[in-house]
């Protein structure tokens, strides 16, 4: 078998607990400095896919590359070339040290050097709007807050992989923006390696270069958003806007024979389009030969949302 070359590769990993398989023989490679999103809906076994490639639990098959290592030969070195942001994120901090002690306590750990550390906290919480809230303990900050601070202990040690498991969750809409923006920036310069676990659909289209469906602990589907459509075959919809009478350029759309459904909106028509690339023309032309006057006939982007829930339900809505 040929070896498959990426920063994370799982080769068969699982994990059962008494009767659940919950992640049954998952096969992915993350390359580095790509950011992948793990998709999927409550209980299909994300946080355990992250909790197994931190090594925080062993796998009952299987096992899984971080960096170089294997999550079941090494997994100390696994710990140091990664930084982890669990389900429960705030849970992981010190309640009754302050903002500020906590990424001290945890610099000093990941043996980040001395000198370094002052300036390391004030870019971070400076980044994550917790300066002024650095001497603050961290039990008394808001459930957000919280989770900006175990983000912040998360980068600390500029890890070389990054597990971030529901990362924006608790952030209002800015602070998940910023978080996303960093998140991608940090990929781009440092080729950090991001694996995120979400369920937030737009926020995976928006930041995700890879993204795989998972469901009952079995991987459902992986690949680029593209990928996923074209394994799909997901329907090809257009939108056609017009000038003048949309009701008889919606009876010229739908007498076509290859024309799946049509949706009327204030100015325009979505056709659902059998084998676009042959036909398109002939529906254009037929609108034009009966005076319908054409302003912009563009495809539409199948949403990762619907991508999700044909494969979850074996169909939209
Ligand atoms: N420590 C455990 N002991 C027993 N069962 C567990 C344990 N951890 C997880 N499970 C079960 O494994 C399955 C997967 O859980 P997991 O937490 O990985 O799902 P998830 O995709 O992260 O869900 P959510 O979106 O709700 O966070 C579930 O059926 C869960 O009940
Ligand atoms: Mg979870």
């Amino acid at each position: 078998m040929v070896r498959k070359v990426g920063e994370i590769v799982t080769d068969q990993l699982s994990k059962r607990f008494g009767k659940i398989k919950a992640v049954n023989r998952v096969d992915i490679v993350v390359p580095q400095g790509s950011v992948f999103g793990l998709l999927g809906p409550n209980g299909a076994g994300k946080s355990t896919t992250t909790r197994l490639l931190c090594t925080l639990l062993k796998p009952s098959f299987g096992t899984a590359q971080v960096g170089e290592f294997d999550i079941i030969e090494n997994p100390v070195k696994v710990r140091e070339i990664t930084g982890v942001l669990p389900e429960e994120g705030s849970h992981t901090l010190y309640p009754s040290m302050s903002a500020y002690q906590n990424l001290e306590y945890f610099a000093k750990l990941y043996d980040v050097p001395d000198e370094e550390i002052p300036g390391r906290i004030e870019e971070l919480l400076t980044f994550m709007e917790l300066w002024e809230r650095k001497n603050d303990r961290a039990g008394e900050l808001s459930t957000g807050n919280r989770q900006r601070l175990a983000l912040c202990r998360a980068l600390l040690h500029k890890p070389k992989v990054l597990l971030l498991d529901e990362p924006t969750s608790a952030l209002d809409p800015v602070a998940a923006k910023r978080v996303r923006e960093l998140i991608l920036s940090l990929a781009k310069k440092y080729k950090q390696t991001f694996f995120i676990n979400s369920h937030n659909l737009s926020e995976v289209q928006r930041i995700c270069d890879r993204i795989a469906i998972i469901d009952k602990g079995q991987i459902l589907l992986t690949g680029t958003t593209a990928e996923l459509r074209e394994q799909l075959h997901a329907k090809q919809e257009y939108m056609i806007r017009v000038t003048g009478d949309i009701e008889k350029a919606k009876s010229i759309a739908e007498s076509q024979h290859f024309v799946e459904s049509v949706k009327v909106g204030v100015d325009s028509l979505i056709v659902t389009i059998d084998n676009p690339f042959e036909n398109n023309s002939q529906l254009m032309q037929g609108l034009l030969a009966a005076g319908v006057n054409i302003i912009e006939f563009a495809e539409e982007e199948a949403s990762l949302e619907d991508l999700y829930l044909e494969v979850l339900n074996g169909g939209g809505d």
